[in-house]
C-alpha cells in the first residue's frame, strides 16, 4: 500500500523525484518567509496535532508553519483526548476526519499512524519507533543547501538503528546518495528498511567500524543512544554504544569539510562531543530551522486543493 502523495509516513516511498520537488518548494517557501512574502496557501484549514511523545521542534514548527500558511494548529496531547482514557484509535479518527483537514501524529507504533490514514483526511507522520521522515526530509533540505547536490554525496550515521536511521537509509538512498551506518551489533536498523537497501548494491553499507563507515563521507549524522520509549534502558545502552561517537577522530576518518548534523535534542558527551557540536552549530540549527520550511512543504503537498 503506498500512502503518499494522501499521506506522508515513510521516506521509503518517495521517489526520489517526489523528495526532489517537496525540497523545491520548502526552498520557495524559505525564500519568501525570508523576503516577507506571505504564502497564506492554506487560508481556513485546520491540522489536529496528535503527540503521545515529547516535542519541542516538531511541535513548534507545524505550529507556526499552518499558521503561516493560513491555517490553524489544535495541539491534541492523550491526557486531553478521550484517548487517554482508552478511546479506540479508530472513533479517534473517524470524529477527527469530521472536523479537521489533517492530522499530524508523534506515537510509538508505526501501524498506528497507518490506520489513522483510514478516515479519509491526510496524515502527517511526527515520528515513530520505526520512522522519522519529517526530520529527514529536514536533513536532505540542510545538505542540499550546504553541498548544492545531494546525489553522489555520502552520507554516514554512527550509532542507533532507530527510526533516524532506518528514515536516512531510505531517504539518502532515494535521492541517490550513499550511505553507511556503523552502529554495535544488536542495533541495527528494522528488517524491513535492511531488505529494502539490499536492492542498491554497495550504495548501502552496515558495520560495527566507525572508521570504514566514516572513510569518504561528507555528511556525518548522530542520534541519541536511547529514543523516546527506550528511557528503562539508558544503563545498558550507555554501556553498548560507547565509542559510537561523532568526535574529532571520527571527522579525521571523512572528507575535509564533512558536515555533522544532529536531529536534537542532543546528549553531549554521548554520540556527540560538546566541541563537535558547537562548532557545527550553524548547520545544526540551520537543519532544526528547516523543519519548518520542509513541513510547510509537505502540508502544501497534501492539504492545498
Ligand atoms: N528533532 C525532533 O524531532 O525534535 P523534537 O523531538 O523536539 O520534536
Ligand atoms: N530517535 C529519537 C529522535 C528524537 C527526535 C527518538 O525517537 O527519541
Amino acid at each position: 500500500m503506498r500512502f503518499y502523495p494522501k499521506h506522508f509516513l515513510t521516506m521509503q516511498e518517495l521517489s526520489g523525484e517526489e523528495i526532489i520537488e517537496l525540497l523545491n518548494i520548502a526552498d520557495q517557501l524559505k525564500y519568501e518567509k525570508k523576503n516577507g512574502i506571505p504564502h497564506p496557501r492554506l487560508a481556513g484549514k485546520t491540522l489536529g496535532m496528535i503527540f503521545q511523545k515529547s516535542s519541542t521542534r516538531t511541535r513548534i514548527s507545524f505550529e507556526v508553519g499552518i499558521y503561516q500558511l493560513g491555517g490553524t494548529a489544535l495541539f491534541l496531547s492523550p491526557n486531553d483526548l478521550q484517548i487517554g482514557r482508552g478511546e479506540p484509535l479508530s472513533d479517534t479518527g473517524r470524529c477527527l476526519a469530521r472536523y479537521l483537514d489533517g492530522i499530524m501524529i508523534r506515537t510509538y507504533a508505526h501501524e498506528d499512524v497507518e490506520r489513522l490514514t483510514e478516515y479519509g483526511i491526510p496524515v502527517v507522520n511526527g515520528l515513530t519507533d520505526y520512522a522519522h521522515p519529517c526530520q529527514v526530509l529536514a536533513d536532505l533540505m540542510t545538505i542540499r543547501e550546504y553541498k548544492s547536490t545531494l546525489k553522489g554525496l555520502k552520507l554516514t550515521f554512527i550509532g542507533d538503528g532507530n527510526n533516524m536511521a532506518n528514515s536516512l537509509i531510505t531517504g539518502c538512498l532515494n535521492v541517490g546518495m550513499s550511505i553507511s551506518i556503523a552502529c554495535p551489533k544488536g542495533y541495527e536498523p528494522h528488517e524491513k528498511v535492511l531488505a529494502y537497501a539490499a536492492g542498491f548494491g554497495d550504495k548501502f553499507t552496515l558495520t560495527d567500524n566507525i572508521q570504514k563507515a566514516c572513510e569518504g563521507s561528507d555528511v556525518l549524522v548522530t542520534d541519541v543512544w536511547a529514543s523516546m520509549g527506550h528511557e528503562a534502558e539508558a544503563a545498558k545502552r550507555l554501556e553498548a554504544f560507547k565509542g559510537y561517537q561523532i568526535n574529532d577522530k571520527t571527522l579525521f576518518y571523512a572528507n575535509a569539510e564533512a558536515m555533522v548534523l544532529h536531529c536534537l535534542p542532543a546528549h553531549r558527551g554521548e554520540e556527540i562531543t560538546e566541541e563537535v557540536l558547537e562548532r557545527h552549530a550553524g548547520m545544526i540549527f540551520d537543519e532544526a530551522e528547516n523543519r519548518l520550511h520542509a513541513q510547510k512543504a509537505i502540508l502544501i503537498k497534501l492539504m492545498e486543493k
